[in-house]
């Protein structure tokens, strides 16, 4: 897309834009990104880590061409730090000038746009581009209660009053996609507000595909096992099962090593690209990768 008036025409069409950026959506949140671009909502994506939440906001930018944006949130977070503040180091600097009486300049004019230091949130509303913007609001669910009260209020109007300059709004609203790691639930008023969508870890054929998509020098059998054994790693009670992108670095590790396939003593050695808790290596080292290995083969099988 190469304009604001070029909205997709098809869920199929964003699908495919998609894949082409190498991200493979399934159907439901092909769906949701299609209805969001169209009808020009912010999307709210959900799910645990590495299931590609933040990922859908680079794909889009690169597809439409749109800048990202990215305002990553955190415990504490302020209105200051997401939409603009004054640079009051040069504000002194340019008083103590005004002070001396060199330069004509008013005190007015300390608060002035040359004065204003852009956040995330005013370079997304205030842009001069013909094409939107790509807003990510990263993780939401750190930042606290008020931020997303305030946050709510920027999105709902697209708007930004500062007091010494006016009302600031772009011509052209921008794309907005919020993540979520579900630390916290989200306010039924933000909810609302968006288009909302869950993601979940993609099934084993995705997966794969996934994984040939990102790490094409990797052999398909190999890509297949590794998309096999992690499947089965994430039926175990991990405190952080696998995201995709653990499978993709797994299955590029053992390539580095020459594997033509997991063996047990393969997969011990790499264990690290896939498991990142002390914790979770232990159970996993207590049940044995002989046995994953063999009910990820016995999966495959039945499929
Ligand atoms: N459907 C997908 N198609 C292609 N690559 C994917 C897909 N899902 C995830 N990935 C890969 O996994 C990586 C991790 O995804 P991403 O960072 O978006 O996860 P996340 O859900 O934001 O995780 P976290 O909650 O930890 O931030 C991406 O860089 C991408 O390489
Ligand atoms: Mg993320």
């Amino acid at each position: 897309m190469t304009n604001s008036s070029a909205l997709p025409k098809s869920v199929a069409e964003v699908s495919a834009a998609l894949e082409k950026y190498g991200y493979l959506a399934d159907q439901g949140l092909a769906t949701v990104i299609f209805l969001a671009l169209t009808l020009n909502r912010p999307l709210l994506l959900e799910g645990e880590s590495g299931v590609g939440k933040t990922e859908v906001a680079n794909v889009i930018s690169q597809w439409t061409g749109g800048k990202l944006i990215r305002l990553a949130c955190y415990e504490g977070i302020t209105s200051d730090q997401a939409l603009y503040e004054w640079d009051y180091a040069r504000q002194i600097l340019q008083a103590r000038i005004i002070e001396i009486g060199s330069n004509g300049l008013d005190v007015e004019d300390l608060y002035s746009e040359k004065f204003l230091v852009r956040r995330p949130l005013l370079q997304a509303i205030d842009h001069a581009n013909e094409v939107p913007p790509v807003l990510l609001v990263d993780e939401i669910d750190r930042a606290d209660d008020e931020f997303e009260a305030f946050l709510l209020e920027i999105l709902a109007d697209s708007s930004v009053t500062i007091p010494e300059i006016g009302t600031l709004k772009a011509k052209v609203p921008p794309i907005v996609v919020l993540t979520s790691n579900r630390t916290r639930d989200l306010h039924d008023a933000l909810k609302r507000r968006c288009l909302y969508h869950w993601i979940d870890h993609p099934n084993v054929e995705r997966e794969i595909a996934i994984v040939r998509l990102r790490a094409p020098e990797v052999s398909p059998a190999l890509a297949q096992q590794v998309a096999e054994v992690v499947e089965v790693l994430r039926t175990r009670n991990l405190s952080k099962p696998p995201g995709v992108a653990e499978t993709i670095d797994w299955a590029k590790a053992l390539w580095a090593l020459g594997a033509q396939k997991i063996t047990p003593d393969l997969a011990t050695a790499t264990a690290g690209a896939v498991l990142k808790y002390h914790e979770d290596n232990e159970m996993i080292n207590d049940e044995g990768f002989e046995s994953l290995l063999a009910q990820a083969g016995e999966r495959s099988v039945s499929r």
